[in-house]
């Protein structure tokens, strides 16, 4: 069986050279679970602790400050670079899953923060996180919610009302080895994997943030909303614009700051 699918390589084109937009622009979003991921995954001090999908470092970071171990892996080398840079303790490489180079039950927690919906064949993923992981270690992760919050569905909105369609490029996951984003599908994925004490909390939050800065992510190419904004013609790019410009009025505080509603789901279980 090949462990790389369509999705997972066009995952790999989208993240290539936006490690710095990504920075700039959706880690601070990212960030907002990590205390919680954490916590979930009892990460203490001279634990040793894998950090999957770590982009630029924010959970390897926080991890190492509670004086944990860390080791922290991603698929795409310029994320890689830029948490070796953040977390400087940490053991950074680039690595994806499903396919991690370390041996059986090696970590005592493992974390992803955003990682599982950006894989292929998430059962896949999480069985080799379980694999890593020594018996007993706690495993956590986080996901966005679907359907998306008010403040996620604010580009698909916008790319909507614009007339804007998803390139083909751009595969969706196989049905097969997709999963319900609620708190009884991400929960029942951990258990099927064979995790026990399973648990699934929703985590609401607002995202606040600038409208200039919230378009520069997808600007960038960032997020399936960024792939599908650069597919299009000049002509629907200021459409899509202008359909934003007027969207974030819903969003918009007396301070000129959106403030986004965003919903993401903490599971974690024991290996
Ligand atoms: C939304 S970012 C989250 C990054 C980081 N965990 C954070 O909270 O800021 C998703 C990250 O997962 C990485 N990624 C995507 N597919 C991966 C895979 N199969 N294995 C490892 N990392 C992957 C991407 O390169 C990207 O850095």
């Amino acid at each position: 069986m090949t462990t790389s699918t369509p999705f997972d390589e066009a995952e790999r084109r989208a993240w290539a050279g936006r490690a710095a937009a990504y920075e700039r622009s959706f880690a601070a979003l990212c960030a907002r679970p990590v205390p919680a991921l954490l916590d979930a995954a009892q990460i203490r001090r001279g634990l040793r602790v894998l950090d999957a999908g770590t982009g630029t470092g924010a959970a390897a970071r926080a991890a190492g400050d509670r004086g944990a171990a860390v080791t922290a892996v991603d698929a795409d080398p310029g994320m890689a670079a830029r948490a070796a840079g953040a977390a400087p303790a940490a053991a950074v490489c680039v690595a994806a899953l499903p396919r991690l180079p370390f041996a059986d039950g090696c970590f005592g927690a493992v974390v992803g923060n955003f990682v599982l919906n950006h894989v292929g064949r998430p059962r896949a993923a999480l069985a080799e996180l379980r694999r890593v992981a020594r018996p007993g270690a706690r495993i956590a992760l986080s996901i966005w919610a679907a359907p998306p919050a008010p403040g996620q569905a604010l580009f698909g909105r916008a790319l909507q009302a614009a007339g804007a369609t998803r390139p083909a490029h751009l595969p969706a996951l196989a049905p097969e080895d997709d999963f319900p984003r609620t708190e009884e599908g991400f929960a029942r994925l951990l258990r099927e994997s064979g995790l026990s004490g399973v648990r699934c909390e929703p985590l609401a939050w607002e995202h606040r943030v600038t409208a200039e800065q919230w378009w520069s992510g997808p600007a960038a190419g960032l997020a399936s909303a960024g792939q599908i904004l650069l597919s299009q013609p000049p002509e629907v790019v200021t459409e899509v614009r202008r359909q934003y410009d007027a969207l974030c009025a819903e969003f918009a505080g007396p301070d000129g700051l959106l403030a986004l509603p965003h919903t993401a789901l903490l599971a974690s279980g024991q290996a």
